[in-house]
């Protein structure tokens, strides 16, 4: 595990209200975990200061979904790497399967966010991953390499976090399997420490489906540091049983 830590990341994509926020805290703080784990916590960008204050006594880590690929001006309803910072978030996802699929979000955009992101002082924390068809024409490495390689090939002082998540695995309640994992994971750290400085030292996440019950299957993954979870972190007791299993 790098930093002897790892990292329960949890993206709440656009759920949650004001209300739901509080009453989320109110059931999963105090945690005891935080000597095993680094817990990091997305929410909708509109609640990052509440929910900023919410955690302020913990060490819980806060970030947003998404930033803009530009620092500032005319680009109505986006949000700056810089505004994310301000309010005093700390790190931000990037290049999300749902932002580059339903949102067309492309490879150059995702490269200009990572150097947006890393200019302000926020921990990107970008995502790639294969579709089923991709899967399944054997082209899962090659994928890894284009969206790795695009991603950072402009930035090999690059410190962020990288999450596999195999499109075809997230929302469905079908992870993948240990073996799939494995060698993505494999794969990822072969290209990290080709393109970084320091990419033996990347934190490498697995997304997808990641649940309470099959949480503890991937911890002993060798590259895998850390799980981001989507739909399993919008319950507390859900969320505190997912980091339990990890850490445990
Ligand atoms: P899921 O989402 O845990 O609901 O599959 C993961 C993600 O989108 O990051």
């Amino acid at each position: 595990m790098i930093n002897n830590k790892s990292i329960i990341a949890a993206n709440w994509k656009m759920h949650k209200t004001a209300d739901e926020i509080r009453q989320f805290f109110h059931a999963f703080l105090p945690l005891e975990e935080m000597n095993t784990s680094q817990i990091w916590i997305a929410p909708s960008s509109l609640y990052l200061q509440q929910t900023l204050e919410l955690t302020k006594h913990s060490c819980i880590q806060i970030g947003a979904q998404n930033i803009a690929w530009e620092a500032s001006g005319p680009f109505t309803g986006e949000i700056s790497a810089h505004q994310v910072r301000d309010v005093g978030a700390s790190f931000v996802i990037i290049g999300h399967s749902e932002r580059r699929r339903i949102f067309h979000e492309t490879a150059s955009q995702i490269e200009k966010k990572i150097g947006m992101a890393m200019e302000c002082d926020l921990q990107p924390l970008l995502c790639i991953g294969e579709t089923l068809e991709e899967r399944e024409a054997g082209l899962t490495d090659q994928v890894l390499t284009d969206q790795l390689s695009s991603a950072l090939q402009l930035y090999p002082h690059f410190k962020g976090t990288v999450a596999y998540e195999p499109i075809w695995a997230i929302g469905t309640g079908r992870p993948a399997n240990l073996e799939m994992i494995e060698q993505a994971h494999q794969k990822c750290r072969d290209l990290l420490k080709m393109l970084c400085h320091e990419g033996d030292r990347i934190p490498l996440l697995y997304g997808g489906s990641v649940t309470e019950n099959n949480v503890k299957n991937f911890k002993n993954i060798k590259e895998v540091d850390g799980v981001l979870v989507g739909g399993a972190s919008l319950e507390p007791l859900s969320l505190k049983a997912i980091i339990q299993g990890f850490t445990q």
